[in-house]
C-alpha cells in the first residue's frame, strides 16, 4: 500500500505507529506508543533514508515496492544503526540483493556486530555526499546523538534535515505526520520525556551538533521518531537547544516514597506551602507508583526538587534510590532541593537523600526535615520555614 505520504516532489514518509509495544528499549513505558520513521527518495537513484523496527518490516517493505513499482532501490543511508531503525535491513537485502549500504565507519561496525558483513557498502566521511540525479545528499557526523556512528543526512534541494533520533519523540503519529497537521503542544511532554531518558546523558554532544549544523539552510526536520517540522522547525530546534543545555524554569516536582503514607503526608503539605509560597508549577510523584522515566523529564523542567523517604532497611526507600540513579547517570546540572522524611526505629533514609546530594553537587536549601514516626507540629512548622527557602531560591532564577 502506497499512502503517498510526500515531504517533497519525490521524498516519502515511510514511517510506522507502534502501539503494541509496552516499553521501548525494553526500558521506557509508551502509554502513548511511538513511531519509527522511515523516509524515501525517489531520484534517479532512489535512496531509503533509514529503515524501521523488525516487527513492521513487511509492511514498509510492501511500500517501498509500490512506490519505486518494479525500479531498484539502489541506496539505503543508515543514519542510525540501533535495531529500531536497521531492523528491517536483512529483509530489505532480500528483496533487494545489490542494495548498497551507505554509513561511516562506525556504522559498519554496529551493522557488522548485528547482522553480519555486508558485501555492497560505501563508506562515508563527514562532508560527504552522495549525487542522486536531481538532488545532493550531504552527510553529517553527529557522535552519540544518539550513538558512536549517529549522523545526519540533508538533502540540499529542498532543505530536508534527515536527523536520526535528534528533534524526535515518544507519541504515536494518530493520522497527522506534519506539525500543521496535529496539535503539537500535545507532544512536548512525550518530546521531553524522550529527550531526558533516551538522549538526555549526551547533551554536550547535542550541542556540539547543533554546532556542525549552524549554517545549514534547514527547511524541513524529520527525524526517526515523532512529527516531521516543516511549518516551524524551531518549535523542535528551541526545546532541543534548551534540553541538551539543561536551561531550567521556575517549578519544583516532589518525589517521595512511602509505606503507610507518613512521608507521603508531608509531602503534600510540602507541596502545598511551597504553593502558597508563589512557585509556580508543584509536581508531586509518588516514586512506587510513577516509572522513573516521568519524574526524570519533570525534574529535566524544572529548577527545583523536594526528595522525601522514609528509612528503610536503615537506608533509602529502594523506589526513591532508583530515580536518583538516573541523576547521577545522568551528571544533571544542579538543582535546588529540599530533603524531607521519616526515621521510626533506625533512620537511614533522611541521611542517605543527604549523601546523594552531595554526590549529585545540587544545591541544598537548609536543612533536612526528618521525622519520626509521622510528622507533628514542630516538624511541620519546619516544613513551612523550608519551603519558603525553597521557594525563594526557586523563583530567583
Ligand atoms: Fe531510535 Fe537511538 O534509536
Amino acid at each position: 500500500m502506497n499512502r503517498n505520504i510526500k515531504l517533497s516532489e519525490n521524498v516519502y514518509y515511510l514511517g510506522v505507529n507502534d502501539r503494541r509495544t509496552s516499553r521501548f528499549e525494553n526500558l521506557w513505558p509508551l502509554p502513548q506508543g511511538v513511531s519509527y520513521n522511515a523516509y524515501l527518495i525517489n531520484d534517479k537513484k532512489s535512496v531509503l533514508i533509514d529503515t524501521v523496527e523488525l516487527s513492521n518490516t513487511d509492511s514498509f517493505i510492501s511500500e517501498i515496492k509500490d512506490i519505486l513499482q518494479g525500479k531498484k532501490l539502489d541506496y539505503i543511508v543508515v543514519n542510525h544503526a540501533e535495531p529500531d531503525h536497521s531492523g528491517a535491513l536483512t529483509s530489505l537485502l532480500k528483496s533487494y540483493p545489490d542494495l548498497c549500504i551507505v554509513g561511516n565507519r562506525n556504522t559498519f561496525k554496529f551493522l557488522d556486530g548485528f547482522y553480519g558483513e555486508w558485501n555492497n557498502k560505501l563508506i562515508i566521511d563527514h562532508g560527504d555526499i552522495l549525487e542522486t540525479g536531481d538532488r545532493i545528499l550531504r552527510f553529517y557526523s553527529t557522535p552519540m546523538v544518539h550513538w558512536p556512528e549517529t549522523m545526519m543526512t540533508f538533502d540540499e534541494k529542498d532543505g530536508i534535515l534527515f536527523s536520526g533520533d535528534a528533534f524526535g519523540s515518544f507519541k504515536s503519529l494518530d493520522g497527522g505526520i506534519f506539525d500543521d497537521e496535529l496539535n503539537i503542544d500535545c507532544y512536548e511532554n512525550e518530546m521531553r520525556r524522550y529527550y531526558s531518558n533516551i538522549v538526555g546523558k549526551y547533551g554536550k554532544n547535542v550541542q556540539r551538533a547543533f554546532t556542525v549544523l549552524k549554517d545549514v539552510p534547514i527547511k524541513m526536520l524529520a527525524s526517526t521518531h515523532g512529527p516531521v517540522f516543516r511549518k516551524d522547525i524551531n518549535w523542535a530546534l528551541t526545546r532541543y537547544d534548551k534540553w541538551s543545555r539543561e536551561e531550567t524554569q521556575p517549578g519544583v516536582v516532589v518525589i517521595y516514597g512511602s509505606m503507610y503514607g507518613h512521608t507521603e503526608e508531608m509531602a503534600d503539605y510540602f507541596a502545598r506551602k511551597l504553593k502558597e509560597a508563589g512557585v509556580p508549577e508543584v509536581e508531586v510523584y509518588d516514586a512506587s507508583e510513577t516509572h522513573p522515566s516521568f519524574m526524570l523529564s519533570a525534574v529535566w523542567k524544572y529548577n527545583g526538587v523536594v526528595l522525601a523517604s522514609p528509612a528503610y532497611n536503615n537506608a533509602l526507600f529502594p523506589s526513591v534510590k532508583q530515580i536518583i540513579d538516573k541523576f547521577l547517570e545522568r551528571k544533571m546540572v544542579s538543582r535546588h532541593v529540599a530533603i524531607l522524611g521519616t526515621s521510626t526505629w533506625s533512620g537511614g533514609g533522611v541521611k542517605s537523600l543527604n549523601k546523594l546530594v552531595e554526590e549529585l553537587d545540587w544545591d541544598q536549601v537548609g536543612s533536612s526535615i526528618e521525622a519520626k514516626y509521622s510528622a507533628d507540629k514542630n516538624d511541620y512548622e519546619l516544613c513551612d520555614i523550608l519551603a519558603k527557602e525553597l521557594a525563594e531560591k526557586v523563583l530567583k532564577k
